[in-house]
């Protein structure tokens, strides 16, 4: 079996169930939740008339997942989305964070229109709304989370403009059709993914590998936040509407070598700037322009884009794991490729054949994700630096390990506990020093298809038997609601 981190491996000397030391710091009405999404929980690919989205014909396309997986059935919480809203509520959670199969919604979009909805499709995600409020749960839907209409695709995917206009008007859509319950809109899911490793590395669906679409990926990914962002607001003035990015916290490997140091500079500017500016600010990174014009002339950002990216937001979601280490590569032998996505080959970037990512030290998590909570207090610390005053949730966080189940069909999964409790001391730490952040997300409530890893990954605090469906909480999952209890007790 495979090594399990100890538990004083991450925080030395603490008992595996203390609870953060300082969670009194952050604000009464922090927002506690879990976090999942359609194609790696849902299952029933074709219910309602669902169509395949780029993430079934990639997972059924030999060689591109681990072991050939896929979600055809995945957690099949299609089926059981009542039972998985009960054990939510038992463990006393308070929002969650879902996203909505843009497949189910309008199977026949093409890239010219939006074509009939599917009213059984918008029915599951109303049941699950209602389902949630009931509970007292409160709903964050993702609008988009990597699972693109083939149909779209073969038009030209995300390098075509037409997907970002289709986008906004599939946003509108829910948010007239499903917008009386849900409050909070989060219209993209980490873009730098569905732009760099669908269409840069390819290792995510739909897997092309061509620098220039990666990043006309990039500008369609912004205009589709805008313009969804307008559309929901059209419905849904009161809405709350936020981006959820993978920002990354870049360092140099020496921060005495300037060619390192401007590598680190090139991989943020890839990353956090490059959807930032435009988003925030109503800019792109000139030195990203001016760094990838071997690659592109970005002529596929026409006049208005940007003022149609930049929207008034009212907060931005950020997805934290693992720290990325930058160091110029001067060509002299092996590249190192430890970029702390794991599955993120350096093949994904553009324009960035003379950077490497070297090898940073442990712990690891199963992901073989470098673990550091430290990134989280920064990137945290940094969105308040430079955008004051924008409200901050953490959308995603938490680790993937090979949790054992022991005999009494229990799981200690304490290396996981530790995780999250220094991430969720970081987020203290920063909230102390001023920044907004409202609320956090464990990444996942359940073990799910974990893209290209496929079932191998258990990122859940709820394990999942595949066999038979069965969902058993692990000890994070009861650590978490006593969190959750011990937080809001002081009240
Ligand atoms: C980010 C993605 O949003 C999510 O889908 C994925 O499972 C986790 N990270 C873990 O890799």
């Amino acid at each position: 079996p495979a090594a399990t981190l100890a538990p004083d491996a991450v925080s030395p000397g603490l008992a595996p169930d203390a609870l953060p030391a300082s969670l009194s710091s952050l604000p009464p009405d922090f927002v506690w939740g879990t976090a999942t999404a359609s194609y790696q929980i849902e299952g029933s690919v074709t219910a309602g008339g669902r169509t395949p989205s780029i993430w079934d014909t990639y997972s059924h396309t030999p060689g591109r997942v681990h072991d050939g997986d896929h979600g055809d059935v995945a957690d099949d919480h299609f089926l059981r989305y009542r039972e998985d809203v009960a054990l939510m509520k038992d463990l006393g959670l308070q929002a969650y964070r879902f996203s909505i199969a843009w497949p189910r919604i309008t199977p026949h979009v093409t890239a010219d229109s939006l074509g009939p909805v599917s009213e059984e499709g918008l029915d599951f995600y109303s049941r699950l709304l209602d389902e949630l409020l009931a509970a007292g749960i409160t709903p964050a839907a993702t609008l988009y989370h990597w699972d693109l209409p083939q149909a779209l695709e073969d038009a030209g995917g995300w390098p075509a403009r037409a997907t970002a206009e289709r986008f906004a008007e599939y946003a509108g859509l829910v948010a007239a059709r499903l917008g009386d319950r849900i409050d909070s809109f989060i219209t993209l899911n980490e873009p730098w993914c569905s732009a760099y490793l669908g269409y840069g590395s390819g290792v995510h669906a739909p897997g092309r590998t061509d620098h220039a679409d990666a990043l006309a990926a990039v500008h369609h990914l912004n205009l589709a936040h805008g313009l969804a962002t307008t559309a929901i607001r059209a419905e849904r003035p009161d809405a709350q509407v936020g981006v959820t990015l993978n920002l990354a916290w870049v360092r140099p490997a020496d921060a005495d070598s300037p060619a390192d140091v401007a590598a680190a500079h090139r991989i943020d500017g890839l990353q956090n700037r490059v959807f930032l500016d435009p988003m925030l600010d109503g800019t792109y990174p000139q030195d990203i322009l001016d760094a990838t014009s071997s690659v592109t002339d970005w002529s596929f950002v026409h006049d208005g884009d940007l003022a149609a990216i930049h929207q008034p937001l009212d907060f931005v979601g950020v997805n934290y794991y693992s720290p990325t280490v930058v160091r110029a590569y001067d060509g002299v032998g092996l590249r190192e490729e430890a970029d702390g996505h794991g599955d993120g080959a350096v093949s994904a970037w553009p324009a960035c054949e003379d950077i490497e990512f070297p090898a940073q030290p442990g712990p690891y998590t199963d992901m073989g994700w470098s673990i550091d909570a430290r990134g989280m207090s920064e990137l945290l610390l940094r969105m308040h630096r430079e955008h004051p005053g924008l409200d901050l949730y953490v959308t995603e966080n938490g680790s993937a390990f090979p949790d054992h189940v022991q005999p009494d069909g229990s799981v200690q999964d304490d290396d996981r506990i530790s995780y999250l409790r220094d991430h969720i001391e970081a987020v203290a730490h920063a909230v102390r020093e001023g920044a907004p952040v409202r609320g956090y997300y464990v990444w996942s409530f359940l073990d799910n298809f974990e893209w290209a890893r496929g079932y191998t990954k258990r990122f859940g605090i709820v394990r999942v038997n595949y066999e038979t469906q069965e969902r058993t909480p692990k000890a994070s999952a009861h650590w978490y609601a006593g969190l959750i209890g011990e937080h809001t007790a002081k009240d």
